[in-house]
């Protein structure tokens, strides 16, 4: 479709994030790595999907379970050997697929030899590639700052009695994007993956690059609640979304643009007219800003309309959407939604304009699983326990299958594997009832109908609990109509209708063509025949 139409592999394309750890393990550690990823690459052909986003698989201590890196030239020897990745890349290439991996950017490992260097004396030749400043007269940190995952983003070191900045983990010092030599040594980075093949990055927190200069206290934030991450006891007005930024994406993006076809995805979590800041000035940033705001939204038809006018209305000219609803920081979409809703958000997010991204499992309907305090794994938990700030319970390990741990290990999985909500990919394969199938259907309908990836889009109306929009390309039109709420509706009788093409209801499709009512949890799309 791309060839003919003109548009780029990332436009058309469906991204499946997977989230190593808890893929598929090979060699019986408990946890998933690269060769895991290799054998299971027939799933997501099954899938339907066509670039892979791979967290973090450098040499890491895993503090924050890669996004400490220590290394960004390697592999970490948990998740395999660089041969192993060329090989990797070698197999997703050879069937068409492409491969993105994580970059991150805004911290390194408290490990990794930049710090340790730096952090070895003030005269360190490598000082100013970290933020190092003197405690106030009483001692106290520079100023009131507080790390993403509790307490201060300041920490002390005792040897050289400075204290230097962290957005996250004490173990993840952010790096001085206003060193020049940074940012050369961290686009050789990208070179070094991008010479190797890689399709593309996502750049992780990208909103916390850069901090205000003059390190100015944050205010304090009146919309703060007890039970609320103690992160947002203040509002980040200088420790987030800096003008800078964008000076530094656009330096990204243009190794990126030294190689053919290669896609920049930013990951930022702002509002949607800020966010639209991260396109770059005449597009010269991120491809793909990533767009989470379905996760935020709340689940209700006008809320959802209103969200995608006001996006599609704010895009740049020329720039292009995609829509995200999951990820390995965030509830997962059937345990926010409900299982019969979550299919309904999965013909929502493939029939929008623009790339979606789907975090590995949603296509099997998994849940957060419950956590015990003794498995507990995530530092954010650790750091700020009890408020279900915790990430372990969207982590949870894949299920393939009835053996043991879900296929997924022969060992001892790193978290355990959840038996509770969901059936396997093997029994899901075999059922055409399953998440697994409707997931497919709707994948493949994306992949025959350009409408459904390149059409503009077109609101039709909503009502309390049903959304209507229409995709349009050469002619054709197709109607999408999802239904939000538990009761059977009926469509307006003005609305045009032609031939069901798919229902997330299983059974039936062919005898619902003329009819109009949609059933409880049902979403549909059909023919609108002109
Ligand atoms: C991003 C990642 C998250 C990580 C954080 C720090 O938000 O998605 O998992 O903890 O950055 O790198």
């Amino acid at each position: 479709m791309s060839a003919s139409s003109g548009a780029a592999w990332w436009q058309t394309g469906v991204i499946y994030q997977i989230y190593l750890r808890s893929f598929q393990d090979t060699d019986g550690d408990g946890i998933g790595d690269l060769n895991g990823v290799a054998c299971r690459l027939s799933h997501l052909l099954e899938l339907g999907v066509d670039a892979i986003w791979l967290s973090p698989i450098f040499p890491s201590p895993m503090a924050d379970f890669g996004y400490d890196v220590a290394d960004y030239c390697g592999i970490d020897p948990i998740f395999g050997t660089l041969n192993d990745f060329d090989r990797l890349l070698g197999k997703v290439h050879r069937l068409g697929l492409k491969l993105i991996l994580d970059f991150v950017p805004n911290h390194t490992s408290d490990q990794h030899p930049w710090f340790l260097e730096s952090r070895s004396s003030r005269s360190s030749p490598k000082r100013g590639w970290y933020i190092w400043r003197d405690p106030k007269p009483d001692g106290a940190p520079p100023n009131n700052w507080i790390s993403e995952f509790g307490g201060s983003a300041w920490s002390f070191d005792e040897a050289s009695g400075q204290y230097y900045y962290h957005a996250y983990l004490a173990q993840q010092p952010d790096l001085n994007w206003r060193n020049p030599d940074v940012r050369a040594a961290m686009l050789d980075v990208l070179r070094f993956w991008l010479s190797r093949g890689v399709d593309g990055f996502r750049v992780d927190a990208i909103h916390h690059l850069f901090e205000d200069e003059e390190l100015r206290d944050n205010p304090i934030n009146p919309g703060w609640r007890q039970g609320m991450s103690p992160a947002r006891r203040l509002t980040r007005l200088h420790t987030m979304d800096q003008p800078e930024v964008h000076d530094a994406i656009a330096a990204m993006r243009k190794v990126a643009d030294e190689y053919d076809d290669r896609l920049m995805i930013g990951e930022a979590y702002l509002p949607i007219d800020r966010l639209m800041a991260y396109y770059g000035v005449d597009l010269s940033g991120f491809h793909l800003p990533f767009n989470f705001h379905l996760i935020s939204t709340p689940w209700q038809p006008a809320a959802i309309a209103h969200l995608i006018r006001n996006y599609e209305a704010a895009l740049p000219s020329g720039g292009w959407p995609n829509w995200v609803m999951g990820n390995h920081d965030r509830s997962r979409v059937a345990s926010r939604l409900g299982p019969e809703q979550a299919r309904v958000a999965a013909m929502l997010l493939l029939t929008l304009r623009g790339t979606p991204t789907i975090y590995q499992g949603e296509e099997l309907g998994m849940q957060d699983a419950r956590i015990s305090p003794e498995h507990v794994q995530d530092p954010w938990e650790r750091n700020v326990p009890g408020l279900g700030l915790g990430r372990d319970p969207v982590r949870t390990p894949m299920r393939w299958s009835a053996d043991m741990h879900g296929g997924f290990t022969t060992g001892r999985p790193w978290l355990p594997v959840d038996a509770t909500s969901i059936a396997d990919v093997c029994r899901q394969g075999g059922d055409p009832t399953s998440s697994l199938s409707l997931y497919k259907r709707l994948l493949r309908l994306r992949k025959a109908e350009p409408a459904l990836s390149l059409g503009s889009y077109l609101e039709v109306g909503h009502s309390d609990s049903v959304l209507i929009y229409e995709r349009r390309y050469d002619g054709r039109r197709l109607q999408v109509a999802l239904n939000m709420s538990a009761d059977t509706q009926t469509l307006p009788l003005a609305l045009p209708i032609g031939k069901t093409l798919l229902s997330t209801a299983q059974t039936g499709i062919a005898a619902r063509d003329s009819d109009r009512l949609l059933r409880p949890h049902e979403g549909i799309i059909r023919e609108v025949q002109t």
